[in-house]
């Protein structure tokens, strides 16, 4: 069969969706009318600010409080970690299953046994690359390609003439696959004069620019895929004696605290917005699935963008 990707338009797509044939609850005891709904929650992993804000947004927002009875379980950036809480959401036959998915492929055989066993899927942050066929019922996320042409946008109307290094998230992530399409669609290819991955994080991110430094010393603008890789960048380019916003620009994506302050610090020249806090929208949508009601198939969370005028009283003032 062929692989289908599922699309990511940048709009909500109001598809209706057949709850009642997915069987909208795996237990049949919950049903919305005032039981809880238990939920197997997988996260990808703790890599990056954003990440710790998501999670924290997850778990405020399916509390017990709320009707919910939240299994969470942190899969450490490992695929395989993912694939077996996903099989034990199974086995506890769970009302709904959410997930981060960590890269876009390798999640067929999973997704088909959620299907069978009528689990409703909730997709949440990322997206997914497979051969099932309607593996979800609702997806919740940025558009990570607008991410890529915002950011590549700025670059092409601040320095034209950049040598660019992309620091790439994880490769085969939804967030590394579209941000970089959308990013390189802009400022062309012959632009870019290296990349490498430092998988969403501070320490590889800082490794993989110092190893840039060396590679291409002709770079002066650096591209993060997130906030996280991009203060890393800071370390290493401080540590070879640069300065980080002047001698190499640096543009990234999230809007997280410390990626802001960096921002305002001018070590950051732009940052566009990947906002992490859609918990609440999250916890709306399993509720509906669970009362059988209809819910759009994809969700697009909105983000912003923000420059150096950015003031600590706008930073102090946003919750992540
Ligand atoms: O999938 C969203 C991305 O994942 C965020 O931009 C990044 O910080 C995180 O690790």
């Amino acid at each position: 069969m062929a692989r289908k990707t599922f699309p990511r338009t940048a709009l909500a797509a109001l598809s209706a969706v057949s709850l009642l044939a997915l069987g909208a609850c795996g237990s049949g005891e919950a049903s919305g009318g005032g039981d809880t709904i238990s939920v197997g929650f997988s996260q990808l992993g703790a890599e990056s600010g954003w990440r710790t804000a998501n999670t924290e947004s997850v778990k405020g927002n399916l509390t017990a409080e709320n009707g919910f009875d939240l299994t969470f379980v942190d899969a450490q950036q490992k695929q395989e970690n993912q694939i077996k809480a996903l099989r034990d959401f199974i086995a506890q036959d769970v009302d709904v299953i959410a997930f981060s998915p960590v890269i876009e492929t390798g999640w067929d055989e999973v997704l088909q046994e959620i299907k069978d066993a009528e689990i409703p899927l909730v997709l949440v942050d990322r997206t997914v690359d497979t051969t099932v066929d309607d593996p979800y019922v609702t997806w919740i996320g940025a558009d990570f390609k607008q991410e890529g042409i915002t950011a590549g946008e700025w670059v092409v109307e601040n320095a034209p003439d950049a040598k660019i290094f992309e620091l790439q998230g994880t490769l085969g992530s939804g967030a590394q696959v579209d941000r970089e399409e959308g990013f390189d669609s802009i400022v062309g290819e012959e632009n870019i004069v290296g990349k490498a991955t430092g998988n969403f994080t501070r320490a590889e991110g800082k490794a993989a620019v110092e190893a840039a430094l060396q590679a291409y010393p002709e770079m002066n603008l650096i591209f993060a895929h997130n906030d996280d890789m991009g203060l890393g960048a800071i370390e290493a380019i401080e540590a070879a004696g640069k300065v980080p916003g002047v001698d190499i620009q640096i543009v990234t994506i999230d809007g997280v605290k410390d990626g802001l302050k960096a921002l305002h610090d001018k070590k950051f020249n732009y940052v566009v917005e990947c906002n992490p806090a859609f918990g609440d929208q999250i916890a709306d949508a399993i509720t509906k699935i669970v009362a059988g009601e209809e819910v759009p198939k994809e969700t697009i969370v909105v983000d912003k963008a923000f420059d150096q005028t950015i003031t600590m009283e706008e930073i102090d003032a946003r919750a992540f």
